[in-house]
């Protein structure tokens, strides 16, 4: 397995490559990145994963700083999967215009208006600095397939949609999200809960899985099942940034003709010790 930090070495080690699949990732690696290396190996003959903590999509007020990053154990990890090169980029390698402060990206994706919705409504900027960092490594990698995770169900649907509006030549591949025993959805974000929180945290899942089962049972009233997941869960203790039934297709709110929906939360633990964490999770469902 090959590391490699510069876009010059990248083109380099993938000239002349058959197939390339490529996983991007901001590192911090858990079960649910190596399923996604695993699917990309199904479908090319040369894995890339990228390790990049992007700048771009994160507020001002966000865990950019404390990111964890971890890329020697990340290495371990993507070599036993089986990867081929890990392209680790520095800022200043991906945003050629870096004064070590600014990345002064004076041009970048934006994206549909779906982007100011959901986790956009409360992370102004955050799918365009996604959808910026990913155009600009499909230009470095320019993989043949790539490979997202479902549990940022919106962050794959607004890259779906910038591969069909850029007329771009790759196939997007879904990966299922990989749960704890418990059912809480792997995320980077989970290494931030102490014991007390993890025990609590599927309770967010418990309650999109409430919806979905209300759901299959016929019940179409969107708004008041959304609602009461929301108190719910805001009784328990978390601050619900939102929970929402929409179109699996369009993500657009649920329409009752719709039969093929997914239930998606956000929300906020907290204890008084440990401070906020925000978690995500999503369910698709047919009707
Ligand atoms: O899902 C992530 O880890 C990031 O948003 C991505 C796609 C690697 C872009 O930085």
């Amino acid at each position: 397995m090959q590391i490699i930090h510069t876009v010059t070495e990248l083109r380099a080690a993938l000239n002349n490559q058959a197939s390339i699949g490529f996983v991007p990732t901001m590192g911090n690696l858990h079960a649910g990145h190596i399923h996604l290396v695993e699917l990309a190996k199904q479908h090319a003959t040369i894995v890339v994963v990228s390790i990049f903590v992007n700048p771009l999509q994160f507020g001002a007020n966000e865990d950019l700083a404390s990111y964890p990053r971890t890329l020697e154990a990340d290495c371990e990890k993507l070599k036993l999967a089986g990867t081929d090169i890990v392209f680790a980029p520095t800022v200043a390698e991906m945003y050629v215009d870096f004064d070590g402060k600014n990345l002064n990206q004076s041009m970048t994706i934006t994206p549909p208006p779906i982007a100011n919705e959901l986790c956009g409504a409360s992370r102004p900027g955050h799918f365009a600095g996604v959808a910026t960092v990913v155009m600009k490594l499909f230009n470095m990698v320019q993989p043949n397939v790539a490979v997202f995770g479902k549990k940022d169900f919106q962050q794959l649907f607004i890259i779906k949609e910038m591969v069909k509006q850029f007329n771009l030549p790759i196939e997007i591949i879904a990966g299922e999200t990989m749960r704890e025993a418990s059912d809480l959805a792997m995320s980077s974000r989970n290494g931030y809960l102490t014991d007390a929180q993890r025990a609590s945290a599927s309770q967010l899942n418990s309650a999109l899985q409430g919806i979905v089962n209300q759901l299959k049972s016929g019940n179409k009233d969107f708004l008041s099942l959304e609602s009461s997941a929301a108190d719910h869960l805001n009784k328990a203790g978390w601050e619900v940034d939102y929970i929402s039934i929409r179109s699996a297709l369009t993500l657009q709110p649920a329409q009752t003709q719709d039969s093929h929906l997914v239930v998606l939360g956000a929300a906020k633990i907290s204890n008084n010790q440990a401070g906020k964490t925000r978690l995500i999770d999503n369910i698709e469902v047919n009707v």
